[in-house]
């Protein structure tokens, strides 16, 4: 149906407007709609733009909409995308910290939450989720995928997608989903953005490209290209990634686009020209250009040329106009543009309590030595660091859309929460980093972040004076938003040295310590780990920060989240990963060290915090494993229960995870792999049996020529809350 009412479309169109249907420029400054793109409005006029991104408002969007369906020969709409990445002005937490929550339910809400308020400022389009599985903390988008796990990362895919899509794309408040980045941008070598790329087919099929696949299935619109290259093929010119596995193998019927200027970069990939690189891309199965108008000036030539052909074309514009079509904007160019709506819903009260109830449920108890935490609502607290007083921080990064001041910084939540009862007072204790350049490598939007000007040592002596006359300190430490993110990779993951000297400072006075940490990526966090006795680890966790924290210092809400990235104990760890392979010399469990055995001289192979760890105020703990059945025949299936109580005082929730290991196959297969998961409610005292079940495909994998494949045999089956303390059982599935 949208393919014929695409090709009606397209029977009209002149080759330029075929190729203009491919072209997406940037509107540039989105705040003050100053597009990057020369001449956007002339462009539009003349057919020359498929759909523009980054425009924000909902009467900026209707101008300019204007401009294609009322001044260009066939008043084609234009798509309006934006990087709706966690959120549109109402925040999230970052997507590592929503990970960390487990909860499918409240990370779809979160999507359709951002599809609403996005949609009625006119977006159509996001480009999210991005779903690269990544291993390497000094990457800085680590920060912006679900971490390091395929099947946890799969699910979140596949929750995002149907917030943001919903089920029907044609109503007015459901949007576009663009998976990105495919593929495998989250393996850069050594962890540096763009970097080259380079990994076994059976490492894709079985690790890195269940996601993507996750989000081909749940009906994802639209696909982003990597900026990296794939078997020494640029993404953005990888028939076989674009064409071969995406389209042939998974069944994807969207659009391609490409990320920004990913075609003009492959002349510094050192594949060609522009023209050349263009007609590469296009041959490959990409549909459009992202910034960089390689197809826009010179796809005709390459048709002349006979480099590409006239089919490939239209079947790029014909995707596009699909797309269109389906979102309904032939019906109703402005539908997605409500002014009245848009101040309505856009940062609405009821969508910031549901983000403040999401926050709370990103962040986990790494440490709670001597039950630090809750805090009570009395006395002095010392408030201190430089995360402590901080909006424009709260957010993290990719937020394009967020009011800073209207965020809530921990100060504003911690005032609001006590109010009369206690005393606070604060003191900035350092600065991000010490170094300013550094520092001015991380301004948000090139807008510089607040620095003190004041030495560090009499920074370091208020702070100590404020926390002498508190009964408890909670230091507010960490990255600031932009240490992670696009182009923000790391080679120190540890906490900048100056805020660890400001630690250690306040340390030695002897009270009480909480650190509340702020960061985008897992940290090497051991001397923090060995020395401060209660750690709450709070990501970015969105406009609500500062409430959602107090709720949980508090114990209004008792922390439940579980790291979807393992914290290495020292960089030189990195990547370290739950799902590792054993190779040929293990180490036995439990040992430090042994000769010509897979380990290091001067650190364990014990990661900090393994990966699905995070405490709780209360006690959980796990019994009686069962299975129906030790020995299983083909296509049977396996039914798992464990028991699950809450000992302790609080009310708590818990995530149960289920892992396995294939022990003999025909590739080597990892020590542990993420099955399933359920996260639920214990009240004190509380005790439940949770099922899971297996089937036969949940333990099939790819083999050497990446085939999917069954092999029988014997599999281990664990069960706990983490992927580290975990009751073991064996069976045969033959
Ligand atoms: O969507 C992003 C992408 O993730 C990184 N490069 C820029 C794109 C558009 O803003």
């Amino acid at each position: 149906y949208y393919i014929q009412k695409a090709d009606s479309v397209l029977a009209l169109m002149t080759l330029e407007e075929k190729i203009g249907q491919l072209n997406l420029p940037a509107a540039g400054d989105i705040t003050t709609g100053q597009a990057s793109s020369s001449n956007i409005a002339e462009k539009i006029r003349e057919g020359k733009v498929g759909g523009l991104f980054n425009l924000k408002s909902a009467e900026k969007i209707r101008d300019v909409q204007r401009i294609a369906v009322e001044e260009s020969r066939l008043k084609i709409p234009l798509i309006f995308g934006m990087d709706v990445i966690h959120g549109y002005e109402t925040i999230f937490p970052i997507p590592l910290g929503i990970a960390s929550s487990w909860d499918m339910e409240l990370i779809q809400k979160s999507a359709r939450i951002a599809a609403i308020e996005a949609s009625a400022d006119g977006i159509s389009w996001t480009f999210s989720p991005m779903t690269d599985v990544s291993r390497d903390p000094r990457w800085g988008r680590v920060s912006e995928g679900n971490g390091e796990d395929p099947f946890l990362g799969a699910a979140i895919a596949k929750a995002m997608i149907t917030g943001y899509q919903g089920d029907d794309l044609s109503l007015d408040n459901t949007i576009m989903a663009c998976v990105k980045h495919f593929a495998l941008y989250g393996a850069p070598e050594a962890g540096r953005d763009y970097h080259t790329v380079d990994m076994s087919r059976q490492r894709m099929f079985n690790e890195y490209f269940l996601p993507y696949k996750a989000a081909v299935e749940a009906g994802v619109g639209t696909v982003m290209t990597s900026f990296n290259d794939v078997d020494g093929i640029p993404a953005s010119a990888n028939q076989w990634l674009m064409t071969e596995v995406l389209r042939n193998q998974w069944g994807f019927d969207g659009f391609v686009v490409t990320d920004y200027t990913a075609i003009n970069e492959m002349i510094d990939h050192g594949l060609g020209d522009l023209q050349h690189v263009s007609a590469l891309a296009l041959k490959a199965g990409v549909d459009m250009d992202m910034v960089g108008e390689g197809f826009l000036t010179t796809l005709e030539k390459s048709l002349e040329e006979g480099r590409i052909t006239q089919k490939q074309i239209d079947d790029a514009a014909r995707r596009i106009l699909v797309a269109k079509f389906k979102l309904g904007l032939f019906e109703d160019p402005y539908k997605y543009a409500n002014v009245e709506k848009s101040k309505q819903v856009v940062f609405s009260q009821e969508h910031r309590n549901i983000a403040r109830e999401i926050a709370a449920q990103s962040f986990v108890l790494l440490k709670n030595e001597g039950n630090v935490l809750p805090l009570q609502k009395k006395g002095t607290i010392a408030l201190v660091g430089p995360m402590a007083d901080n909006r424009e921080n709260m957010t993290g990064t990719w937020s394009v859309a967020a009011n800073f001041e209207k965020s809530v910084s921990l100060k504003d939540g911690l005032e609001k929460a006590l109010g009369e009862k206690a005393r606070i007072i604060h003191a900035r204790g350092a600065n991000v980093v010490e170094d300013p350049e550094l520092e001015s490598r991380v301004s948000i939007f090139g807008k510089p972040t607040y620095r003190d000007e004041r030495s560090e040592a009499v920074m370091i002596q208020e702070a100590v004076a404020a926390a002498r006359n508190a009964d408890v300190i909670i230091a507010a430490m960490g990255e600031a938003a932009e240490m992670s993110g696009e182009a923000s990779s790391r080679t120190d993951i540890e906490l900048p040295a100056n805020q660890r000297r400001l630690l250690q400072a306040l340390k030695a006075t002897g009270k009480p310590i909480v650190l509340v940490l702020f960061t985008g990526r897992p940290l090497a966090i051991k001397w923090e780990a060995e020395n401060i006795p209660s750690i709450l680890n709070v990501w970015f966790a969105g406009s609500e920060a500062g409430d959602a924290i107090s709720d949980v210092l508090f114990g209004d809400v008792n922390p439940s989240g579980k790291l979807p990235a393992t914290f290495p104990q020292n960089v030189g760890q990195v990547p370290i990963y739950y799902n590792q392979k054993n190779t040929g010399r293990p180490l036995p469990e439990g040992e430090w060290f042994q000769k010509f055995r897979s380990n290091y001289l001067d650190v364990s192979n014990d990661p900090l915090y393994p990966f699905g760890f995070g405490l709780s105020y209360t006690e959980f703990n796990y019994s009686n494993l069962q299975i129906s059945s030790n020995s299983l025949k083909d296509d049977q299936s396996l039914k798992i229960s464990i028991e699950i109580s809450n000992d302790g005082k609080y009310d708590g929730a818990e995530v149960v995870q289920l892992y396995i290991r294939d022990l003999v196959a025909s590739i080597t297969r990892p020590v542990k792999e993420l099955k399933a998961f359920e996260k639920l409610f214990l009240k004190s005292g509380e005790k439940k049996k949770v099922e899971f079940e297996l089937k036969q495909k949940d333990l099939m994998f790819y083999d050497q020529d990446a085939k999917f494949v069954w092999e029988p045999g014997e599999f281990e089956i664990m069960v706990g809350g983490n992927s580290r303390d975990l009751i073991k059982t064996k069976i045969d599935w033959n």
